[in-house]
C-alpha cells in the first residue's frame, strides 16, 4: 500500500501512515529528504519526523529508507538520537538505509541557500535543505551514496571531483568561501561510520517481506502538485512524488502495489511560492491558518491557506490511481458559516476539470465554486460517520463525488485515535 499526498504537501501523511502501520510489517520511505516534516501525535505526545518512516513508533515494525530518498546524515542521526532518547528502539534491526540512497553533502546545502538568495523575485521558497542540488548530482552521476561510507577511498575521490566544480560555483558565482576535501571529510566520516551500521539491501528486505506474506507500506513525502514532472513547475520539489514512484524509489515492482491511499486535507495549503487558485487572504483564510495551526513542520513558515480545490484532487486521483481517500483536518472547518469547494476552473473562456498543462497557466485560472453550509459543532470526538453533523456528511459526500474515488479514512484531530476508519454509506 502507498500513502501519499494529493495536494501541495502537509496533508497529514504522517498521521495516516502511523495509523495504517498497524496492518504492515515494513514501512518504506521512497523519495524526498528532510524537506519533509511528518507529524505524529500518539497518546498526546507529538513527534515530528523528517527522514525516518512514520511507522517507527510502532514497536516490532521494521522501517527502511529507499534508494529514491536523499539522506542528510546529520539530520538522520539527530532523529535517531531523539527517538532513542524517547525510548524508541532504534537498532539497525528496526531501521535500514539503502546502500544506494544519495547523500546530501555540505555543498548541497550551501548551493540551495545561495541560489535562492540570488533569485531576487522568482524564489521557489525551497526548504534550504540541499534537496535540489543533491538530486542534480544524482542525475549528473557524480553523487555520493550511503554505501560509499564503506569505501573511504571512493568517498574521497567523489568529494574531490565534486568540489572542483562546486567550489567554482560557490566562489565565482556566489562569492562564498570554498570548501576543502579535508573539511568535508572531517564532517562526514564520523557521521558515515554511524550511518554504516544501518546500511542494508532494501530491495532484498522488501522481497523477503513479500515472501513472508507481510504487508508493506510505502510512505510518500511532499504532494502530487510538488511533483517534478506533474506539479506546478518550477515551483515544485526535485523528486517524483507520485504513487508510481513507490516501486522504483524503494526497489520493487509496480505489481507489488495494490492499494493507493491519497491523503487530502479538507482545505488546501501551500508553503513556498507558486500559483494557488483558491488561496484566501480574508477572515476564512485566517480561520484555517489559526485553527489548523498551519505552520510548516520543517521550516516553521506560515502556510498559505485556501478552500478545497477539487481540480487538484481530481488530477491527483488520475495520476496516482487512488483506491481510497484519507480526508484530514475536517475538524478545522467547524465554525465557518459556509464552505466553498472549487469544482472546476474557468480558463480561457471555458470550464475545465483538471489543471491546465501549460507552465504558469494555473496562475491564470479562476476557481468555479460551489457553496455549502458549514457546521458549528466540535467534531473531534466523533468516531463514526453517522455521528458527524449533517453538513459535514454532505461536504464529504460531495468531495467523494467530485474526486471520483471513495473515502476510506476521515481524520478529525491530530491524535492517532481521532479518526473514523470507514464511511458507512
Ligand atoms: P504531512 O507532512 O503530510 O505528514 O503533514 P504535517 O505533519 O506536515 O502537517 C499536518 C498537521 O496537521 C500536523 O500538525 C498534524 O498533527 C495535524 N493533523 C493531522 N490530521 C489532523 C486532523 O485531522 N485534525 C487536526 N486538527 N490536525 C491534524
Ligand atoms: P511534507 O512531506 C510542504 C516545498 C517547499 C518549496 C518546494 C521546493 O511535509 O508534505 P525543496 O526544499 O523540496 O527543494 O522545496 O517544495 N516543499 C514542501 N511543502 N510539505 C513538504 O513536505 C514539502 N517539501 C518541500 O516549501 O515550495
Ligand atoms: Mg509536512
Amino acid at each position: 500500500m502507498v500513502v501519499h499526498g494529493a495536494q501541495w504537501g502537509d496533508e497529514g501523511k504522517g498521521k495516516i501512515v502511523d495509523l495504517l502501520t498497524e496492518k504492515a510489517a515494513l514501512i518504506v520511505r521512497f523519495h524526498g529528504g528532510n524537506n519533509a516534516g511528518h507529524t505524529l501525535v500518539v497518546n498526546g505526545e507529538k513527534t515530528i519526523l523528517h527522514l525516518i518512516p512514520s511507522g517507527i513508533l510502532h514497536g516490532g515494525k521494521r522501517c527502511a529508507i529507499g534508494a529514491g530518498v536523499v539522506l542528510d546524515p546529520q539530520v538522520f542521526l539527530a532523529e535517531v538520537d531523539q527517538l532513542a532518547a524517547k525510548g524508541v528502539d532504534m537498532s539497525p534491526a528496526r531501521l535500514a538505509v539503502s546502500l544506494r540512497t544519495h547523500v546530501i553533502m555540505p555543498y548541497h546545502r550551501l548551493l540551495d541557500a545561495a541560489r535562492e538568495e540570488a533569485k531576487a523575485g522568482g524564489k521557489i521558497g525551497t526548504t534550504g535543505r540541499g534537496i535540489g542540488p543533491c538530486y542534480e548530482d544524482k542525475a549528473s552521476r557524480v553523487g555520493v551514496r550511503a554505501g560509499d561510507f564503506l569505501d573511504e577511498a571512493l568517498l574521497t575521490a567523489k568529494i574531490r571531483h565534486a568540489l572542483a566544480e562546486k567550489n567554482a560555483l560557490l566562489t565565482d558565482l556566489y562569492g562564498l568561501a570554498p570548501l576543502s576535501v579535508d573539511q568535508v571529510l572531517k564532517e562526514l566520516l564520523p557521521l558515515g561510520r554511524r550511518v554504516a551500521a544501518y546500511l542494508a539491501d532494501v530491495p532484498g528486505l522488501i522481497g523477503q517481506a513479500k515472501a513472508d506474506g507481510a504487508n508493506i507500506l510505502f510512505e510518500g513525502a511532499q504532494g502530487t502538485h510538488l511533483d517534478i514532472d506533474h506539479g506546478t513547475y518550477p515551483f515544485v520539489t526535485s523528486s517524483c512524488c507520485l504513487a508510481g514512484n513507490a516501486a522504483s524509489g524503494s526497489g520493487c515492482s509496480i505489481r507489488d502495489i495494490h492499494e493507493v491511499v491519497s491523503v487530502v486535507k479538507a482545505y488546501t495549503t501551500r508553503v513556498g511560492s507558486g500559483p494557488f487558485p483558491t488561496e484566501l487572504t480574508c477572515a476564512a483564510g485566517e480561520h484555517l491558518q489559526r485553527t489548523g495551526a498551519e505552520f510548516g513542520a520543517t521550516t516553521g513558515r506560515k502556510r498559505r491557506c485556501g478552500w478545497l480545490d477539487m481540480a487538484l484532487v481530481r488530477e491527483a486521483v488520475r495520476l496516482n490511481g487512488t483506491t481510497g481517500l484519507a480526508i484530514t483536518k475536517l475538524d478545522v472547518l467547524g465554525g465557518l458559516p459556509e464552505l466553498k469547494i472549487c469544482t472546476a476552473y474557468r480558463y480561457e473562456e471555458s470550464d475545465i476539470l483538471y489543471p491546465p498543462q501549460r507552465e504558469g497557466a494555473l496562475g491564470a485560472v479562476t476557481p468555479v465554486y460551489e457553496t455549502m453550509p458549514g457546521w458549528r459543532e466540535d467534531i473531534s470526538s466523533c468516531r463514526s460517520f453517522d455521528a458527524l453533523p449533517e453538513a459535514a456528511k454532505r461536504y464529504l459526500n460531495r468531495v467523494e463525488e467530485l474526486a471520483g474515488a471513495p473515502i476510506a479514512i476521515i481524520s478529525v484531530g491530530p491524535g492517532r485515535e481521532e479518526t473514523l476508519c470507514k464511511k458507512n454509506s
